[in-house]
């Protein structure tokens, strides 16, 4: 294979059926390297025939132990390839070369220390003693012919081993997890010093790579794409636009409940730059009509979802024939489980949008970023030539300010929204805090207080500030705000905004609370 070629000699990961396999291919792709993920049984025929630099196995929550074990053909030790094993990874090749692996007697999970000294390859240029993060119940007591300790933890006397003569390397801790703090540093020196792979994958290669990919499953065929405006659907748009032209068409469809600017921002972002067939439906009367006198969260949802489904297959249709539904569906709305019979099987979460459509328009769906996390998605959108505006934008849920308008849904109170929202968002930029923050939102409450303007008494709507840091939207906190910003934007809005006098700021960290407020 050529050396130019960004899919030469890759780095295959080896999935047992671990929570993490993606974030190991993802570091790998982080250290420049092409990386792709096989199922745990696939043959050593099958595996050289792709000459790869270097093996992972991944971790995984069977014990080796266990009657079903998942094991890896034996075949794999006979090819001159380095391996490194992460965790169930790393027991197993103790097993199968033969070590012991026994139930620890405690078991470890969280953080421990490694302390290493020995000058390995694989644990070059971390610190001497240095953060890890465990998480199993097995571990390996002896090793196998020609292995030897490269670190140590206080629980765990072969946290590191390897044969430095045939590469091999086992890690009972997880390098992949941020928490395993230079864990960065370990994959670079597995990838770099022990495979010796040569840098030469980034997100160039991942567009070739993509759009190659995206031209030989769709062919001459047509696909749609609902763009909302997000940083998702956006960069799939722009990425299979850029595959196959005209073939795509994308439909916007305001639905009433977006922010303020944000149709303008579209059309002038995929009709006037990009040039993408783009159909606009204008449907705020068809939802701000449906949406009238419900004030239930899950009601509103409802409603929303399935009047967005009407709308997109109406005009779908109207279109003539479509073959595929483009999503940008990310790796983590891909729940990965490992099925009975040992293959890794797909879901996707139920929240989104168009669930339901695929089938029953027949539609394939043509999902390109289904790989990425959301920072390579970004990175992605930048490469392609993506608004920094759109590509580094907050996350925004489907249903929209349906969902931050609690209460009764209006236009009055939308509008009255979307002018604290711009308010909020403008303020955060100016204090250069916006890439600090996961979310920032604001929701009008069903509540009226009183409040004195100039002479006169008030009596209106009051607005909830909600700003949260978070990794992946699982878990989030409260930001802290210095204090002068927060009353900048109160008085902003109290001054700008008709029809609020009372601006609360929300210090509840999820859990308990959701990032949104419906
Ligand atoms: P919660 O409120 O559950 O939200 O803490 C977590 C993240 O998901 C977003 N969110 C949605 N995104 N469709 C979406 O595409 C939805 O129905 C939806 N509901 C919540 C939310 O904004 C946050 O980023």
């Amino acid at each position: 294979m050529s050396a130019n070629n960004p899919e030469a000699n890759p780095v295959v990961v080896l999935d047992f059926g671990a929570q993490y396999s993606k974030l190991i291919a993802r570091r790998v792709r982080d250290a420049g390297i092409f990386s792709l993920i096989l199922p745990y049984n696939v043959s050593a025929e099958e595996v050289k025939a792709m000459e790869p630099s270097g093996i992972i196995f991944s971790g995984g929550p069977a014990s080796v132990h266990a009657d079903e074990a998942p094991l890896c053909d034996q075949a794999l030790f006979d090819l001159d390839i380095p391996i490194l094993g992460i965790c169930y990874g790393a027991q197993l090749m103790a097993q199968q070369l033969g070590g012991t692996v026994e139930r620890a007697t405690k078991r470890e999970y969280g953080i421990a220390h490694l302390d290493h000294t020995d000058g390995s390859r694989l644990l070059a240029d971390l610190d001497a003693q240095t953060q890890v993060w465990m998480s199993h119940g097995d571990m390996v007591t002896s090793l196998p012919e020609g292995f030897s300790v490269i670190g140590t933890t206080e629980n765990c006397p072969f946290a590191a081993f390897a044969n430095g003569e045939t590469k091999r390397y086992g890690v009972q801790f997880h390098p992949e997890v941020v928490h395993t703090t230079q864990g960065v540093q370990l994959f670079q020196n597995f990838v770099h010093t022990i495979c010796e792979c040569d840098n030469r994958w980034n997100m160039g290669s991942f567009v070739d790579m993509a759009i190659e990919d995206i031209r030989n499953q769709v062919g001459d065929k047509h696909v749609i794409c609902g763009l909302s405006g997000g940083v998702d659907s956006s960069v799939a748009a722009a990425l299979i636009h850029k595959a196959i032209g005209d073939q795509l068409t994308c439909v916007f469809v305001n639905n009433g409940l977006m922010r303020k600017g944000e149709t303008d921002l579209v059309q002038e972002v995929f009709q006037d730059n990009f040039h993408i067939n783009l159909r606009y439906v204008d449907a705020e009367d068809l939802f701000l009509d449906a949406l009238a006198g419900i004030s239930d969260p899950e009601k509103k949802r409802k409603i929303i979802g399935k009047l967005f489904i009407d709308v997109f297959e109406k005009e779908a249709t109207s279109m003539g024939h479509m073959d595929f539904l483009a999503q940008g569906t990310l790796y983590p709305d891909v729940i990965e489980s490992v099925s009975a019979n040992g293959g890794p099987s797909v879901t996707i979460k139920s929240h989104h949008n168009v669930g339901g459509l695929p089938e029953k328009m027949n539609l394939e769906l043509l999902e390109p970023l289904r790989e990425l996390f959301k920072d390579e998605v970004r990175a992605l959108g930048h490469e392609l030539g993506l608004p920094d505006e759109l590509n580094y934008r907050h996350p925004f849920p489907g249903p929209g300010l349906g969902v931050r308008c609690i209460g009764e849904i209006t236009k009055e109170r939308l509008d009255t929204l979307r002018d604290a929202d711009e308010i909020f968002i403008d303020e955060i930029r100016a204090a250069g805090l916006y890439g600090d923050i996961w979310q920032a939102l604001v929701c009008l409450l069903p509540v009226r207080s009183v409040g004195v303007q100039g002479d006169e008494r008030t009596y209106e709507e009051v607005c909830s500030l909600r700003a949260v840091t978070s990794e992946d939207a699982m878990t989030a906190d409260w930001f802290r705000f210095p204090p002068e910003v927060l009353q900048r934007i109160s008085n902003r809005i109290c001054n700008e905004v008709q029809h609020i006098n009372r601006v609360m700021y929300d210090v509840t960290s999820k859990p308990p609370g959701t990032i949104e407020w419906e």
